[in-house]
């Protein structure tokens, strides 16, 4: 497979930035890289060409102007008339199944899945100024994306309850303190060290550092399926409740 095959969607751009390296870029700028239903599919399409192209040994994965992501498109949570958009299931399950190593670079923003995603990854770098947020309480919601399994795990139950229940914004040191960025750089700085750990991965025995992923990831493997699963259930009922109705509305009402 060449480059020329990899996914291109206005709003995923992929890049092989060094040999062995794909970088994808969640690219919607004006929307904060908000995740829309194209671009769930357009990361799910290039996880899914990086996993399959022999030539690609790490993925880089980071957004576009300064910030990472905003979350999931409140637009598409306010119209949800069932329950959530399945694609971001998908794309949570691809993520967090990848057998290749995935790096996040992150300034700016990472809200909602923003953070979650970055369970999922292997290695996560942010900028100084870097700001997370796990808002889901506040938006009449419940958490996602395997956060209510894989957050305690990470950081332990005192420091998850806060980030998940409390649900306010915090930078990017309290994010390594919590144990999902292994450093802070200095502003703007993410990608270039990103870039620099997924070319040292890339340049590894690829099958010994596949099977070292496997062996750290497939213990909990069953367990953040399930809890991708049951979350996004309960996820789906709350998107319809009034509580996360009103405050779809008061996020939209603001613009
Ligand atoms: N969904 C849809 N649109 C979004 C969005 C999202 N998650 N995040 C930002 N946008 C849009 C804004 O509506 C705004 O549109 P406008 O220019 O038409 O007014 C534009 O992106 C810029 O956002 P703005 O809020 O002005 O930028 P900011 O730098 O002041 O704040 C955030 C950035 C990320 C803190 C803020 O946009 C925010 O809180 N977004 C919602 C995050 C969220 O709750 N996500 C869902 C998680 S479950």
């Amino acid at each position: 497979m060449t480059m020329q095959d990899l996914p291109r969607t206005e709003t995923v751009l992929t890049e092989a930035v060094a040999p062995g390296v794909l970088q994808i870029t969640m690219n919607r700028p004006d929307r904060r890289n908000a995740l829309d239903r194209a671009t769930y599919a357009g990361l799910i399409a290039a996880i899914a060409q990086a996993e399959a192209d022999a030539g690609i040994r790490a993925m880089v994965l980071t957004g576009a102007a300064g910030c990472f992501t905003s979350g999931n498109d409140i637009k598409d949570f306010a119209a949800a008339s069932t329950n959530g958009p399945r694609v971001a299931i998908e794309f949570l399950t691809a993520i967090s199944t990848a057998r290749k190593p995935v790096v996040a670079a992150v300034e700016g923003f990472a809200v909602g899945i923003g953070t979650t995603m970055l369970m999922h990854c292997d290695l996560a770098y942010a900028g100084r100024s870097a700001s997370f947020r796990l808002p889901f309480v506040a938006l009449g919601l419940c958490p996602e994306g395997g956060s209510s399994h894989l957050l305690p795990l990470i950081a332990g139950t005192k420091r998850a309850a806060e980030l998940l229940m409390l649900g306010e914004a915090f930078g990017a040191e309290v994010a390594s303190d919590a144990g999902f960025i292994n450093a802070v750089t200095p502003e703007g700085g993410a990608l270039a060290l990103a870039l620099e750990k997924a070319r040292a991965l890339a340049a590894l025995p690829p099958q010994s550092v596949m099977l070292t992923k496997d062996l750290m990831k497939h213990s909990q493997a069953g367990a953040i399926a399930k809890a991708i699963e049951t979350e996004a259930h309960l996820f789906g009922e709350r998107l319809l409740s009034d509580e996360a109705k009103a405050a779809f509305a008061a996020f939209l009402m603001k613009r």
